[in-house]
């Protein structure tokens, strides 16, 4: 009993760290929130920092997703207890701790999260973001595929229903956080992948 609660607060508290706003402040970069979409995450990183502080950002979001669920995985949770780590690694991205609780919008962490619970189920989702975004050139637009699809691609590999309801509420806090990104997909006004900030939208 004790050790899946300290496993779900010490995903919960690895989640928490944003390599965003921690990479853009060790190179000297503008701090992500207040550029761009105002997001700490990699494709603003992108817009803001540019591509060696997207790709630290990339990489550091999605460990902080893979490394709590492995690590339960290999200590031999499942069921509700694995989907809570999930769920607690993937709530530290978007409600930090150590940031005011403001955080960013769940995507490379999510993705982390999947390839920790299967690495099938992290590579049909790489593979969906990726077929999004190049089509659209839009990375909410991959985002946005991808989780819809996660769920059912866990159901497909995992077919464990506690982990794919972890999934399903990631894909509504995804949708919610994203809510500012449909809204301008919507009216034509998302900004594609690799164009530069502007001001704070
Ligand atoms: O990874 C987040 C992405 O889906 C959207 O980011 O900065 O365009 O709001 P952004």
């Amino acid at each position: 009993m004790m050790l899946p609660i300290l496993l779900i607060l010490a995903a919960y508290l690895i989640g928490s760290v944003s390599t965003a706003i921690l990479t853009c402040r060790l190179l000297g970069l503008p701090d992500p929130r207040t550029q761009g979409s105002g997001n700490p995450g990699a494709t603003n990183v992108l817009r803001s920092g540019g591509k060696k502080a997207a790709i630290i950002t990339l990489a550091g979001d999605l460990l902080k997703g893979w490394l709590p669920v492995l690590l339960a995985r290999l200590l031999g949770l499942d069921g509700p207890a694995l989907a809570l780590v999930a769920l607690a690694a993937f709530l530290g991205h978007l409600f930090p701790a150590y940031h005011g609780f403001k955080g960013g919008k769940g995507v490379a962490t999510g993705l982390g999260v999947l390839l920790g619970l299967h690495w099938g189920v992290g590579l049909a989702s790489l593979l969906t973001w990726l077929a999004a975004a190049v089509i659209s050139r839009m990375s909410s637009v991959g985002a946005l595929t991808a989780s819809l699809l996660a769920p059912l691609w866990i159901a497909l590999i995992l077919g464990d229903i506690w982990v794919t309801l972890a999934a399903c509420v990631m894909l509504v806090l995804l949708y919610w956080r994203h809510w500012g990104n449909i809204r301008r997909i919507l009216d034509g006004s998302e900004p594609r992948i690799g164009q530069k900030a502007n001001p704070r939208r």
